[in-house]
């Protein structure tokens, strides 16, 4: 038996319960995982309110990195005893061990330490897919600007420092003065307080009127729209999340009427769908983080049992960066 935080329902901060579970052994295929830390991320709260709807009860989380205890027939690439890390589509991860499929569990570099990894495998890989792989018809090139929402959030503090080292001019938006320094000295170019000013207009005037070629949104339904009036002709919306809310149905036709505009609504999981792709993807992250282009910033941490307050923090906008559970 092993702690968990497991919902029975979907609901607020307060369904996330501290229960045992049975872990069992691996399948074909499969690792057995005693995790070190875990990770904290937005989709566990679409997963705890049924936003994301996934069967019920539910161990919450998709993020963690710890020690292989125990490995599954046919599974080569892992070992007893191995350092890992992984980003899983199917949650379970707020626990103290859990079993999953090995394609999505690479193993840590050395210098990578536990919490390290457990902060940035979910979000690094989402940087990597979008600033490296969901790019404008035209491309991206160095001294190339984009518009990143949410700039210092965990997602977005690993994008404003990628960004930097690839050259681009990042103009992030956050929600308070002081998340817009933050999101500056860790390589955004320009932050716009959206609670405070027109992030279209800033953006307008930071583009001398052109726009941008492509903006990464995942805050979904309140800035959706807006999103769209700073881009160029040809650019792109990302939309990748929904912290305010999914975004509404729209028409097609509003595409064309700001300037034959391209919308996609990628996910971290059709990327790492085979473990080719995923172990590629992970080494691209950690060559960012061992060579100090990106650092992971963890300005929350919880006992496993507090995972509550780590969602009613994260639902406050209070926090900055990453967060982990400590099983
Ligand atoms: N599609 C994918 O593959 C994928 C993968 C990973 C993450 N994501 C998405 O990326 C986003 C960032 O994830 P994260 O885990 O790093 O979270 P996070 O950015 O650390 O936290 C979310 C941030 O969203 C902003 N926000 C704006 N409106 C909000 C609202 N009404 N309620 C709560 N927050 C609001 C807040 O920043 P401000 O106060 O600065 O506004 C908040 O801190 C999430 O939307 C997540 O779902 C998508």
């Amino acid at each position: 038996m092993t702690k968990a935080i497991r919902i029975q329902r979907y609901g607020g901060p307060e369904v996330l319960e501290l229960v045992d579970v049975d872990v069992g052994e691996p399948g074909p295929g499969e690792v057995r995982v005693r995790h070190k830390a875990c990770g904290i991320n937005f989709i566990d709260v679409y997963q705890r309110t049924g936003l994301y709807q996934n069967p019920l009860p539910l161990v919450l989380g998709g993020e963690a990195a710890g020690v292989v205890e125990a490995v599954g027939a046919g599974v080569t690439h892992l070992a007893v005893g191995d350092r890992v890390a992984y980003a899983a589509p199917r949650p379970g991860s707020y626990s103290e061990a859990r079993l999953l499929a090995a394609l999505h569990v690479v193993k840590l570099p050395d210098a990578i330490d536990f919490e390290t990894a457990a902060a940035m495998m979910l979000k690094g890989l989402t940087v990597d897919y979008l600033l490296r792989r969901t790019l404008p018809v035209e491309g991206l090139a160095p001294g190339d600007c984009i518009v990143f929402h949410a700039a210092a959030g965990g997602v977005g503090l690993i994008a404003c420092q990628w960004a930097r080292a690839l050259g681009l001019n990042l103009i992030g938006t956050a929600g308070s003065d002081e998340k817009c320094e933050l999101a500056k000295a860790n390589g955004a170019t320009h932050c716009i307080n959206y609670n405070r000013e027109d992030f279209v207009a800033r953006v307008r005037e930071i583009t001398d009127g052109k726009g941008v070629k492509v903006v990464y949104d995942s805050v979904g339904k309140d800035t959706f729209e807006r999103s769209l009036d700073c881009l160029r002709p040809f650019g792109l919306l990302a939309s990748f999340g929904n912290s305010s809310g999914a975004v509404a149905p729209f028409s097609p036709g509003i595409l064309a009427a700001k300037g034959s505009l391209y919308v996609t609504r990628p996910t971290l999981f059709t990327h790492t769908s085979s473990r080719e792709r995923t172990q590629a993807m992970a080494e691209e992250v950690f060559e960012v983080v061992l060579k100090g282009d990106v650092k992971i910033r963890v300005d929350q941490r919880y006992p496993l049992a507090d995972a509550a307050q780590a969602h009613r923090d994260l639902e406050a906008r209070k926090t900055t960066g990453s967060s982990v559970l400590l099983p």
